[in-house]
């Protein structure tokens, strides 16, 4: 090194004063802390957290079948016939039977050509995102899409043009901005917004994705075993199946289990299965998570909608209940029929993060489990309490979890209004 060449900045120079070092120690040292919590217990609408019995309403488990008996039988015997794992990618040694299997159930059931297994929701995103889009493409994508589609689109290289949260005119802005790219366009929304609960304006989307010229991809992540006759997902709930092009689903929500996939057409499927590099280059799902989201797909298509219809009924209750206590409850949007939808995620607007963290560490200690979304996962100042539903939940649950978070919220006497910006 030259006597002139100034010493580096030492690397993990972040790892000391990053951001969020000062609010983390201040909410370690006054046990304030929302993550990481300790749950001792199954996924079910009342679990045992850190030792006590906690009313969950933060939980993805939406059909409740990470508690079916048929579910964990699956994958008891998945486990038993293939083993703990498969040791290696899907491509040289990772594929069994039962991953094919359940790649075929979920073509059948998305009513696409054919499907791809990943090992993760994010790894299905981040996998065919950066395949099939290259340095010169364009990628239109919402601000509410989830990282798992920011990290993909990053990756591809491709131009990222963001469009506000749901704004059409934006999105159609972005689509003309893109014209002169002069490579390939994608557009890609969640069918469900994983914090604020809310639909896209899939129609208008899907028109103008066309309109242009643009290829469109629907994450349905919270879509897929909630919505549409078949819980196929919000595609299928706005009759628009055969105009999406690309379809995310996850196993980690309704299916119980660990593991995603894209659906789409056999040629795009087989283009994914050579060039996704988090497909080829990571160990394929164990079989004891492919066995039980197996399963959870065959409960949807023989028995999903009594379940799904269970789950929304009690994501419209809980909607009411927050709604009558005066609380700001996001809007989840319009349906196919123009009316306002049903999601199973529930989220209430507190806006600063230190009110989001105290108000839910007193629900928390008063018995009930909410999520707190601060920044980054929402814009700044718009933290919410997530709270989310299960087809498991009785009303009694629900009744219980609406009297603490009256008596709760009550102590806390500027919290947004339902009429507040
Ligand atoms: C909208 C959305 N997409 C993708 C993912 C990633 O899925 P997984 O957690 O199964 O990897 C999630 C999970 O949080 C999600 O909410």
């Amino acid at each position: 090194m030259s006597e002139t060449t100034a010493a580096p900045v030492d690397l993990f120079e972040k790892v000391r004063n990053h951001e969020r070092r000062e609010q983390l120690e201040a909410a370690n040292a006054a046990d304030l802390n929302p993550y990481f919590r300790l749950l001792t217990s199954q996924a079910g609408p009342v679990v045992e957290m850190e030792g006590r019995e906690t009313i969950m309403l933060g939980s993805n488990n939406y059909l409740g079948l990470t508690g079916d008996e048929r579910v964990s039988r699956a994958a008891h015997e998945a486990l038993d016939k293939y083993g703990t794992g498969v040791t290696g990618s899907r491509l040289l040694n990772g594929t069994t039977p039962l991953h094919v299997e359940l790649e075929t159930e979920l073509a059948e059931w998305m009513e696409t050509e054919a499907t791809i297994v990943f090992s993760t929701g994010y790894q299905s995103n981040l996998g065919c995102l950066q395949a099939i889009l290259g340095p010169g493409d364009t990628v239109i994508a919402d601000s509410g899409d989830h990282a798992s589609i920011l990290d993909g689109c990053k990756l591809s290289g491709a131009k990222l043009r963001p469009f506000r949260h749901n704004q059409m005119d934006k999105l159609e802005r972005m689509l003309q901005r893109s014209q002169t790219d002069g490579g390939g366009i994608l557009v890609v929304v969640d069918g469900v917004y994983s914090m604020e609960g809310d639909l896209p304006d899939l129609p208008r989307i899907t028109e103008l994705a066309h309109a242009y010229g643009a290829r469109l991809m629907v994450d349905e992540a919270h879509g897929v075993g909630v919505l549409g006759k078949r819980g196929a997902g919000a595609t299928e709930l706005f009759g628009l199946e055969d105009q999406v092009d690309l379809r995310m689903g996850t196993f980690s929500k309704s299916l119980a289990s660990c593991g995603g996939f894209i659906a789409g057409s056999s040629d795009l499927v087989e283009y994914l299965k050579i060039s996704s590099r988090s497909f080829i280059f990571s160990a394929s799902g164990v079989p004891a998570a492919v066995g039980a989201a197996l399963e959870a797909v065959r409960i949807c298509r023989d028995e999903g909608p009594a379940l799904y219809s269970r789950l929304l009924s009690n994501a419209e209750y809980l909607r009411e209940g927050l709604r009558s206590l005066g609380l700001k409850v996001v809007e989840p949007g319009l349906g196919p029929d123009g009316e306002v939808a049903t999601t199973p995620v529930v989220p209430v607007v507190i806006g600063d993060d230190w009110k989001a963290i105290l108000v839910w560490k007193a629900l928390f200690e008063a018995g009930v489990y909410t999520n707190v979304a601060i920044h980054p996962a929402v814009p700044h100042g718009g933290a919410l309490l997530r709270t989310s539903l299960m087809a498991t939940h009785e009303t009694a649950h629900l009744d219980q979890a609406l009297e603490i978070i009256e008596a709760v919220t009550s102590q806390f006497d500027d919290l947004p209004s339902p009429d507040a910006n």
